[in-house]
């Protein structure tokens, strides 16, 4: 032992190799489509700004200058019947059964054909069926009524229809967004669907897809529930009965899931409804850490690089421990600064405890009145960036693995590049040492810090048959190779 141990470390002292931390995998997990967000409400304001700004706007959110989205959740409007805030009140094209008005909500259709010019990807979303559906005759405090599955789903599969007949990918409908909260309160639009109705729901829709031929070109995404803990509770009274006309099982995740929690509901949903993916589709409002601390659902606004990689860690979590497809951040664009930028010009990056962390890009609240038509961008916006435009639809996860491997990091690999995005959320430099299983040739690198915006650092360079990943204090980074030699 004596010996062995000599001659170990009298190796260790001539030979600076460094120890492999981390190898990508030859076998790919999962394939991605899409990265995403949604657009409400804040379409009804940021149609009424000047075209520039929207056509800014459209390039920041749908163009790989910008997040480089490949997926776009169009709100259908319910219209609005009794919900107190108009931002929150989007039109509805429903007038009476078989008969529409597509001219109505130009605002949402503007965005709405933003997303599709720049050939994005869209899933179209409910928050509430037409008042003239609902319970309570409202698009908000009410409920689904029994009975009426055909006539929503009708509904629904000729909005669609429509728009895709305009040349609109609409890909994906979810019929009921939040299905467990009326939205009583009236804040925004809401219609709850009880567990046990749910199945009907999905049913009334999938027939009229089909009776359009769409019933494979447009799958139906469900149920929205509005936490993991929810989700896990309520999927055995409708899923098993429908899970065949269901394309995938979509969540929130306001309950802010340990990995434990989060691990169960993947294998729950393994278990009632096998073979079907499930994928993150709205989330936001969190305060917290990059290394996970601190997450929950709450007011305050945190445009710096602390939330941006919380948010971060969020999407890995989604990514590679419960590897999903796809995720969405709630809203893209949001008014929820907080404060207000004419008056304070630090307002738009300074932390503050009465702003929401429920967008990537903000206006002015006041923006009617002042004509303050100026775009922020959040750390959370270039951060997203990263995952917009490095996590492709069709790129496969190939796993990391190694003693050093972490949750926030992820390999996308297509037939000709890989892309590495590696978070470093503490506040020590750290050098991951990266071996791949095929020839490789580092091309460029992109960071993201306190002080950087999705600037370009040195690519990987090499040690040895690895790479040496260099990763900032309090950063995300992104690595690109080609799978060739250089
Ligand atoms: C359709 O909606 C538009 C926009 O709200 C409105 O101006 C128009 O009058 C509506 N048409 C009908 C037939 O209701
Ligand atoms: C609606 O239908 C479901 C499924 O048949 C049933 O379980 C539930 O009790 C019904 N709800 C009402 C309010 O009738
Ligand atoms: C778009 O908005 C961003 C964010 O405010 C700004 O930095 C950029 O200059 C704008 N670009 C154009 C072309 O207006
Ligand atoms: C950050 O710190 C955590 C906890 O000490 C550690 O597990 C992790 O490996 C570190 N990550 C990086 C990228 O340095």
């Amino acid at each position: 032992m004596f010996t062995l141990g000599v001659l170990v470390a009298s190796l260790l002292a001539t030979t600076p190799t460094p120890t492999t931390a981390a190898t990508v995998s030859a076998a790919p997990a999962q394939t991605f489509l899409g990265i995403g967000g949604s657009g409400a409400w804040w379409p009804h304001d940021l149609f009424n700004f000047p075209d520039a700004v929207r056509q800014n706007l459209s390039t920041l959110l749908f163009s790989s200058t910008g997040l480089g989205l490949s997926s776009y959740r169009f709100n259908i409007g319910g219209g609005g019947v009794g919900v107190t805030n108009p931002v929150r009140a989007p039109a509805t094209f429903y007038v009476s059964p078989g008969v529409y008005n597509f001219s109505a909500d130009p605002q949402g259709v503007y965005f709405l054909q933003q997303a599709g010019a720049h050939g994005v990807p869209i899933t179209a979303f409910v928050n509430s069926a037409p008042s003239q559906l609902t319970s309570n005759r409202e698009s908000c405090g009410g409920t689904f009524v029994n009975g009426t599955g055909a006539a929503y789903g009708t509904y629904v599969a000729d909005v669609i229809s429509h728009w895709r007949s305009t040349g609109l990918m609409i890909n994906f409908i979810s019929p009921m967004n939040e299905p467990d909260d009326s939205f009583g309160s009236c804040g925004q639009e809401g219609m709850q669907v009880s567990a046990n109705q749910r199945a009907e729901v999905i049913t009334g829709l999938f027939a009229a897809l089909q009776t359009r031929g769409l019933s494979t070109a447009v799958g139906i995404l469900a149920d929205e529930s509005s936490s993991l803990s929810l989700a896990t509770a309520e999927y055995s009274t409708w899923l098993p009965s429908v899970a065949s006309k269901v394309a995938a099982i979509v969540h929130h995740t306001y309950d802010f899931p340990t990995d434990a929690a989060y691990t169960s509901f993947v294998n729950t949903v393994k278990a009632l409804a096998p073979g079907k993916a499930t994928w993150m589709s709205e989330i936001c409002c969190s305060l917290g850490t990059g290394l996970g601390t601190g997450r929950g659902y709450t007011q305050g606004f945190d445009p710096t690089i602390n939330n941006a990689l919380m948010f971060s860690g969020l999407v890995f979590q989604s990514l590679v421990l419960a590897g999903e497809p796809h995720y969405d951040f709630w809203t893209l664009v949001s008014n929820g600064l907080g404060c207000s930028p004419l008056t304070s010009a630090s307002c738009p990056s300074t932390p503050n405890s009465v702003g929401w962390n429920d967008g990537m890009i903000y206006y002015d609240p006041s923006y009617a009145t002042n004509k303050n038509f100026a775009l922020y961008l959040t750390k959370h916006f270039w951060t997203y960036k990263h995952f917009g435009n490095f996590v492709k639809p069709g790129s496969v996860r190939m796993p990391l693995t190694g003693a050093d491997v972490r949750e926030w990091m992820v390999a996308a690999a297509t037939t000709t590049t890989y892309n590495l995005i590696m978070m470093n959320p503490n506040t020590t430099t750290t050098t991951i040492t990266l071996a791949f299983p095929d020839t490789v040739c580092p091309v460029s690198a992109f960071r993201t810090s306190a002080t950087e915006d999705f600037v370009t650092v040195a690519a990987a360079a090499k040690s040895g048959t690895s790479w040496l990943l260099p990763l900032n204090p309090m950063s995300l980074t992104t690595f690109t190779f080609n799978r060739r030699a250089c």
